[in-house]
């Protein structure tokens, strides 16, 4: 693995990419979704998103002028194998040949992951991730992508985000397949995990192609008193939100807690033994964190589970008062997740607490021990607009400033931190929050021919990376 710390950016394909219909390029889920469903709410589509697809070259430029040395993208699954299986399709492959040989040509080392959420709607159609075939099939879509790159790319991620992925698609429905159902949720995260072991058991069979990880979306859990009412909510979460990825990945296997207190009320009859040995084979090489936020708890009060979701913008939305408090998820007889009434949260709701970075890391080590780790993603998402051309992004700098202080911290402790991306490159589609919730640190004016400006936080980034590096030599 390499030596040098690398601090990049981050993308995914269907956000950034455009082109949905280019290169022989099959279907996603989100393609449908965001053509066809009410439920897309802000009515846009990734059809062009940033353009990345036909711009690379000059984002690639961008990046090495702002000295970032690592870029973190994502494969498209369906522009490889259109129907998800099957037949491979050569322009898409060649596309990816062309773009990697790009980044690598302007010092930036490949990070990339072969899953981010554009699941080939051929098998969204099957079943999806409630589809055991679907993790199959991952696994066949991975060993292409081993066998092509792995002359040119070292650091590899299965999946992105299985937990913020699934419990949207599966608990807060604002994801496609856009279903609320705790039973097809628990198949579908079970399948998915199954699919990251799956493919880190084919990666073994190859030589000399780097390092393979998951990308968890970690919140570091925070209760509201010392009592043992809440600390049991507070093993739950941190169970329900980190540990059945993290575990599995590290360990190769499911919290027993979690399993146990599962099965009171639902159908665990998908966990089949034989699985068990491919948990244990397919344990991951290191983890990949996206921190954005903690989980603030305390113990279950009342009413049905729910997970809220804000895609609007609009402050409070969809969180469920419960007097004083709002809540963001309930998860019936185990825990609440609510909103510090002292914190400070954006206009979509996600709490700003850079001190949980620092307690992700050192936590993760207590975990599992001196196990590599990269921040995959950390970042703000914010309404932007251009100002005498300029975007003055102050509460970017100030939030990748205390963050990434909090890392520092962390490694100077001795953590194996390696790297650090910000989310995002420069702006995208940020799902179902269309193009409105700005994370870029390039903005991307995507009424005018996607023309590209760096934001101040880009040069913020580049100076911080430049002393760091001095500091080092
Ligand atoms: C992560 C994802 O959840 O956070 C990204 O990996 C996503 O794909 C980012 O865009 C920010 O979330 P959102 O919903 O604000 O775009």
């Amino acid at each position: 693995m390499q030596d040098k710390f690398l601090w990049g950016s981050a993308t995914a394909s269907y956000q950034c990419e455009g082109a949905w219909d280019e290169g022989g390029k099959g279907l996603s889920m989100w393609d449908v979704f965001s053509h066809e469903s009410p439920l897309n709410i802000n009515h846009v589509t990734g059809d062009v998103a940033s353009d990345h697809y036909h711009r690379y070259e000059e984002d690639f430029a961008m990046m090495e002028a702002g000295r970032q040395n690592s870029y973190r993208f994502s494969l498209s699954w369906p522009r490889i194998l259109p129907e998800g299986t099957g037949e491979v399709n050569r322009a898409g492959l060649d596309f990816y040949h062309a773009m990697i040989d790009s980044m690598i040509a302007h010092g930036l080392e490949p990070n990339l992951t072969l899953y981010h959420w554009d699941l080939p709607q051929a098998l969204q159609e099957k079943g999806g991730w409630e589809n055991i075939e679907t993790a199959c099939a991952y696994a066949e879509f991975a060993k292409v992508c081993f066998r092509e790159f792995g002359g040119k790319v070292k650091i590899w991620v299965t999946i992105n985000e299985p937990k913020y992925s699934l419990f949207s698609m599966y608990a807060a429905g604002n994801y496609p397949p856009n279903v609320k159902d705790g039973q097809r949720l628990l198949v579908a995260c079970y399948n998915t995990m199954l699919a990251s072991a799956l493919a880190a058991i084919a990666f073994r069979t190859f030589e000399n192609i780097g390092q393979i990880g998951v990308v968890s979306d970690y919140d570091p859990v925070y209760g509201v008193d010392d009592s043992p009412e809440t600390k049991r909510a507070m093993r739950l979460a941190d169970h329900l939100f980190n540990n059945w990825v993290t575990d599995t990945a590290m360990k190769g296997w499911f919290p027993q807690e979690l399993l146990d207190e599962l099965a009171k009320t639902y159908d665990l009859g998908f966990i089949k033994e034989e699985h068990g040995e491919l948990f244990r084979r397919g344990v991951l090489d290191f983890l990949g964190i996206n921190y954005y936020s903690r989980a603030y708890v305390r113990p279950y009060v009342d009413g049905a589970s729910m997970l809220a979701s804000n895609n609007t913008g609009k402050k409070g939305e969809n969180l469920d008062d419960d007097g004083d408090i709002k809540r963001i998820m309930v998860v019936k007889g185990m825990f609440e997740k609510i909103m510090d009434p002292d914190g400070e949260f954006t206009d979509w709701d996600f709490e700003v607490y850079p001190e949980g970075m620092y307690l992700t890391l050192v936590e993760l080590r207590e975990k599992y021990g001196d196990i590599p780790i990269y921040i995959t993603e950390n970042g703000l998402g914010q309404r932007e607009e251009p100002e005498n051309g300029e975007i003055r992004d102050d509460l970017r700098v100030k939030f990748l400033d205390a963050h990434i202080r909090e890392l520092l911290r962390a490694k100077d402790e001795g953590v194996n931190v390696r790297g650090y991306y910000v989310w995002s490159t420069f702006d995208l589609y940020s799902w179902v929050n269309g193009y409105d919730k700005r994370y870029g640190l390039v903005y991307v004016d995507f009424d005018n021919g996607n023309e590209r400006i760096p934001k101040e936080s880009f040069h913020w980034y580049r100076d911080f990376i430049a002393r760091y590096e001095e500091e080092q030599r």
